[in-house]
């Protein structure tokens, strides 16, 4: 079975009095009106608590979207056992079979459910319809095909066979239960690390961050729609600690799908490490983490594409992407004008609730976060070495509001210029124009993190310097564009350095971790 390389998922626009803008209205307001009571899903059961945990747009903090039920280590022991149940037959279940399945839920989004799934994801984590759409929609659709295709191409790989005998490679999923830990900024990486692995024949127990539970329950009941079997995937919320004793005392323990913190996924490995003696076989450990992602500027550098690069890399959905450009270098000759282009771009952004269209920036996910942001902006307003260029204004009455922000220094390694803030903060650095070289160690130096960067330049020579000398210091590298927005098939994504094992989301290299193959040779 061959399934071709797929199209890329269009993109709607949502342009004012299109159909689909009207759309998507009456589905944010038939969401609004209801008040879900959603239960985790357990093999072939829908388990409610009396835990429960209420759903709040970021936005509208008063405004209550539904309710999610809270479980414990009890449930994450229910989960891995339906998961183990379901393993023997889903493993057994033929490739053509378990693909169906998951072509038919991208087509249920394309079709059927891309209002939900984007409704769900710009009232539950804040983004406004455009995001979302690239979001929930598109990438998730886009994940599925072409990790379908991406697979078909694996299982077509076989080693050389002569007169006497035939080999073959039995492409295996892992022995045991594969975990994904999924995060909030994205329901894309929510639709793609438990299906990636699910689709190679593993089962899942699948957690995703509590500011996800809106959207991640839509895509759970899109799969079963689309007629996954009870077990293959678990949907479970639970508190981290409480998952990781479970999960990773476990014999059957085969791997952890994870994107989140540094700080997390460190202490999962540790954990692992302490255990290994434990399990059947060495888990697969795949995970993308942190970022301080950068975008220098070269002397030959247009103004305004630097600017329009930061703007939209730091503050399209809040600053909240891995991706999200937070550090800028930018050379002497431009820095004024480049300023001057940023002040007037955050001037003129809109921000306020997702219904409003026009709105292009909304609010960041949670009050935790607001806090740990505004921290960080308040202090720069009183150190020495730093000052708000634009923006700087916090407010969370209503919903979790931060202005764009961008912060100036005269240090090149000032806290804001090392450390992850995950929010729509820049920090901006002005180095002499005839320094590049020395700046681009700068960049390589500054920070522990690899994910995203980019080099804005119209001088080849500069160009080819930035390439080679920043190739360890980000697994995306941009040329004259933003850092953010990488699209399936198109710019494979994930970093090194603390930013997390880089095994390429969205390519035929991540679905590799997923299988344990086994080499048949038979004899005539
Ligand atoms: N894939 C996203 C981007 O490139 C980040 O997760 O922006």
């Amino acid at each position: 079975f061959s399934y071709p390389l797929p199209v890329n998922e269009p993109v709607l626009n949502y342009a004012p009095g299109s159909k689909e803008r009207e759309q998507l209205k009456v589905t944010l307001a038939t969401l609004k009106a209801e008040t879900l009571d959603i239960p985790m899903y357990i093999g072939s059961e829908q388990v409610f608590t009396k835990n429960k945990i209420s759903i709040h747009p970021p936005h509208e903090r008063k405004y209550t979207l539904g309710q999610f039920s809270m479980g414990d280590k009890k449930h994450v022991q229910q989960a891995i056992d339906a998961a183990l149940a379901a393993k023997e037959k889903w493993a057994a279940l033929s490739w053509e079979s378990r693909a169906g399945i998951f072509l038919k839920a991208a087509d249920l989004i394309a079709t059927k459910y891309r209002f939900h799934m984007n409704g769900t994801t710009m009232l539950g984590q804040s983004k406004n319809a455009y995001q979302a759409e690239i979001d929930s929609a598109c990438e998730i659709i886009d994940f599925l095909r072409f990790n379908v295709h991406f697979l078909s191409e694996i299982y077509k790989q076989q080693p050389i066979s002569g007169p006497g005998m035939h080999n073959r490679l039995e492409y295996r999923p892992l022995e045991g239960f594969v975990l994904a830990v999924t995060p909030f900024n994205f329901t894309a990486i929510g639709g793609n690390l438990p299906t990636s692995a699910a689709m190679c024949g593993n089962v899942v127990v699948w957690k995703p961050a509590n500011t996800q539970v809106y959207s991640a329950q839509m895509f759970m009941r899109i799969l079963k729609e689309a007629g996954l079997p009870d077990g293959v995937i678990n949907l479970i919320y639970v508190n981290g600690p409480e998952l990781g004793e479970v999960c990773f005392s476990h014999r059957d323990f085969a791997g952890v799908h994870f994107t989140g913190s540094t700080g997390v996924f460190n202490t999962m490995w540790e954990t692992i490490g302490k255990n290994i003696g434990r399990y059947k076989s060495y888990p697969r450990i795949v995970g993308e983490t942190g970022g301080k992602d950068f975008v220098i500027a070269h002397k030959s550098a247009d103004p305004a594409v630097v600017a329009t690069a930061l703007l939209r890399g730091a503050f399209e959905f809040q600053g909240q992407k891995c991706s999200a450009a937070s550090r800028a270098y930018i050379p002497s000759n431009i820095a004024k004008e480049v300023k001057k282009k940023l002040v007037e771009g955050i001037n003129s952004f809109k921000m306020g609730m997702v219904e409003d269209f026009s709105n292009f920036i909304n609010a960041v996910i949670d009050e935790r976060s607001f806090d740990k942001i505004k921290n960080y902006i308040d202090k720069a307003k009183k150190d020495k070495d730093a000052s708000i260029l634009a923006g700087g204004s916090c407010d969370k009455k209503n919903g979790y509001f931060i202005q764009p922000t961008v912060i100036e220094t005269t240090n090149p390694q000032y806290l804001t210029m090392c450390e992850e803030i995950f929010g729509p903060v820049l920090t901006l650095y002005v180095y002499p124009a005839s320094a590049f070289e020395k700046t681009l160690d700068l960049v390589n130096n500054t920070s522990p993190y690899a994910l995203t960067g980019a080099i804005i330049s119209t001088d080849r020579a500069a160009v080819e310097l930035a390439t080679r000398k920043l190739e360890n210091a980000a697994g995306n590298f941009y040329i004259n564009d933003k850092p953010t927005g990488a699209v399936v098939g198109q710019q494979p994504f994930g970093g090194g350095r603390a930013s997390g094992t880089n095994d390429k989301a969205g390519f035929i290299l991540n679905l590799y971790r997923w299988l344990s193959a086994r080499t048949i040779k038979e004899t005539f």
